[in-house]
């Protein structure tokens, strides 16, 4: 596997949006409901952002991360990130994201952010009361359907934040961030 620079292949993009409908199918079906919103995904990230994606030796796409810089660019939203389903817990997911927090390095951004849905009660920081004991809850929270949180902590990610009800009632985007070494 090697992680490359995504340039102008328009058919790498398309199986970079292929991926994120397939990718988040199961828990986020929400997102990129069909090719067509993935691919305006995938070009929006190119245009205002960069992109790298993980290749097998055929050149086939088995997983991809994206970066948005914010606040003068001291700040990277990192998004989006997926790993193809077949390929998953691999640690190709893990080389994305330490690939990526390089790139973020060489540019001078000093932190990376990115926020990550709890839709389906993956989480203990569903449907609660989020305005009230917020940071205990957050010092207890529990992982019970594979939520990907989990995965940026062993990624050394700290949750710095929710935002409450961000997809509807008790259903809070987990805010997440690292400083940038
Ligand atoms: C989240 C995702 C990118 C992880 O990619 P991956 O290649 O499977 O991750 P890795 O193999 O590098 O895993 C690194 C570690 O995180 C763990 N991990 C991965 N996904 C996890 C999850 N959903 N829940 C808990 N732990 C997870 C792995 O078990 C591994 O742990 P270990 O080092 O103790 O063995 C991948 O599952 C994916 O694309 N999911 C769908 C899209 C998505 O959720 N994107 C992120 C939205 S914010």
């Amino acid at each position: 596997m090697q992680i490359v620079d995504v340039g102008d292949n328009a058919a790498q993009q398309r199986q970079m949006a292929e991926l994120l409908t397939i990718g988040f199918r199961q828990h986020w079906p929400e997102s990129w409901p069909t090719l067509e919103d993935a691919l305006e995904e995938v070009a929006m990230v190119l245009r205002a952002g960069c992109a790298r994606a993980a290749l097998d030796d055929e050149g086939n796409v088995l997983g991809w991360i994206g970066g948005l810089p914010e606040y003068d660019g001291n700040v990277w939203e990192l998004h989006p990130l997926v790993v193809h389903p077949q390929c998953q817990k691999r640690g190709i997911g893990r080389a994305l994201v330490a690939d990526f927090e390089q790139q973020v390095k060489a540019r001078g951004g000093l932190t990376i952010q990115l926020g990550t849905d709890d839709v389906r009660e993956m989480t203990t920081l569903a449907n609660v009361d989020l305005y009230d004991n917020l940071w205990e809850k957050i010092a207890r929270i529990r992982n019970l359907k594979g939520h990907p949180y989990e995965f940026y902590l062993k990624c050394g990610y700290k949750i710095i934040g929710v935002i409450p009800d961000a997809n509807g009632r008790g259903k809070p985007d987990i805010y997440m961030g690292k400083r940038v070494e």
